[in-house]
């Protein structure tokens, strides 16, 4: 597969011609490993296409993307997944449709709601988990049938523990009702490859994010947005460059080129070869530790079910040379790629295995999310005069500012709601001691 955005750049940086245009560096790398990739990092100059007119190599590279993914149209985005929930969301707006959205979303989502105006309708898993919970399509079906249309179903899938969601069933039911499916797969960039395509666009639905840079060799930032439609994609560009940075990285954007030619050549490899290891890991773990199941990639284990606190067994993987991705007191989150090195997943079960921390019986169930009477829109809480106040004074006033552990990220409470005592003791189960109410 070619790689025209990473080509330019190389033949620019060859061409050595006077950099009378920005950045400020001019090419010129301080010290350091740094220092190689400044001469690299470009602007919008002759030649090099741009980000939100693309007709040139980015054009020609988002189309590299598009016939990888399986999709209509694919938009590069520097900006993360972040920027491409704003989009979508933004089209969503001009449709005119309600949002009907998973409470497992992040928080970029919840700020994306924020910035456009748009009030959310949730839905809550079926043992009403915070982090983990996968909508059900009884749960959608039952949304879209209380709701104003025209509609829109917005899930997170796979989320943060690595939960996935039957986007199949969902989006035949969301088709059936005139619904768009949108999806944040800002985890999931990987499922394309599998030996049949766990990709959203592939099941069926009609926008979905990937964050090329979470399960992908691309840099932190890269991202995409893929519409199974082309003729959506005109309108989503230009709700991109609505939110985006002027100044979008030639790095990251040449990092998903590249990494294109990886996808088109040794993925599905890498993604046999990786899962079928972690499989392995997986079984031979099974009687020491609960792991969930769900994306091979995110080994979730369920530490307070294993008898652990998860902080000890976090801090206990990190004494032994395991940096962990996420941990709480219920779960620790080790994130695999199809770049992770076999010999890594071997070193980790030896680590696992020598496991010795005495167990217990832990209560504790996973944490709920707490279902609360919103008393105005997210926008209207977030906009209004606010304070700060400890979490054991804010029974009985109204969030702000949503304050999510991150990561996930995934918010406790929403902006608007009101906070009552099980809200509070979530908080404070996360670490959160203060919290941004609307001022009285
Ligand atoms: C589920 C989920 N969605 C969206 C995002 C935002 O993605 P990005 O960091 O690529 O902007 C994240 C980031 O961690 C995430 O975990």
């Amino acid at each position: 597969m070619n790689t025209p955005v990473y080509d330019y750049l190389m033949e620019y940086v060859h061409r050595d011609d006077l950099r009378m245009h920005m950045p400020g560096h001019k090419g010129k790398g301080l010290d350091g490993w740094l220092g190689a990739a400044y001469p690299l990092d470009i602007t919008e100059i002759c030649g090099a296409d741009s980000l939100y007119e693309a007709d040139g190599i980015i054009a020609e590279s988002e189309r590299n993307a598009a016939a990888l993914f399986g999709a209509g149209a694919t938009l590069y985005s520097a900006g993360g997944s972040t920027l491409c929930i704003q989009a979508m969301l933004m089209q969503m707006k001009r449709e005119g449709r309600t949002i009907l959205a998973g409470r497992n979303a992040h928080r970029s989502f919840l700020n994306a709601c924020i910035l456009l105006d748009l009030p959310i309708r949730w839905m809550y898993a079926r043992d009403g988990a915070l982090l983990s919970g996968v909508i059900s399509p009884q749960a959608v079906q039952y949304a879209l049938a209380n709701s104003p249309k025209p509609a829109c179903v917005y899930l997170t899938t796979p989320d943060y523990l690595g939960g996935v969601a039957d986007i199949e069933a969902i989006a035949r039911i969301c088709q059936r009702a005139g619904a768009r499916l949108l999806v944040d797969n800002a985890h999931g960039a990987h499922l394309a490859f599998f030996p049949q395509s766990l990709h959203p666009i592939a099941l069926g639905a009609d926008f979905c994010c990937d964050s090329y840079h979470k399960f992908l060799p691309a840099l932190t930032g890269a991202a995409c947005l893929h519409c199974k439609n082309a003729e959506d994609a005109a309108a989503l560009r230009s709700a991109m460059a609505m939110f985006g940075s002027t100044s979008p990285s030639y790095l990251i954007l040449a990092s998903m080129d590249l990494c294109n030619r990886y996808l088109a050549n040794r993925v599905r490899h890498d993604v046999f070869s990786v899962a079928q290891r972690i499989h392995r890991l997986r079984k031979k773990l099974k009687t020491a530790f609960k792991i969930s199941e769900g994306d091979p990639f995110h080994i979730c284990i369920h530490a307070a079910s294993s008898g652990l606190s998860g902080t000890a067994l976090a801090q206990w993987l990190t004494a032994h040379g395991v940096m962990y991705e996420y941990a709480d007191e219920d779960y620790v989150v080790l994130l695999c790629s199809p770049c992770t090195p076999l010999s890594d997943l071997e070193r980790l079960e030896q680590v696992l295995c020598a496991c010795d921390l005495p167990r217990t019986q832990i209560d504790q169930q996973p944490a709920k999310a707490p279902l609360l009477y919103a008393e105005m829109t997210p926008r209207e809480a977030a906009l209004l005069p606010c304070e700060q106040v400890p979490v054991h004074q804010c029974i009985g006033r109204i969030c702000a500012m949503t304050q999510p552990p991150c990561p996930p990220a995934v918010p406790i409470v929403i902006c608007g709601e009101q906070l009552n005592a099980t809200a509070a003791a979530l908080l404070e189960r996360y670490g959160i001691r203060e919290i941004t109410v609307v001022k009285a």
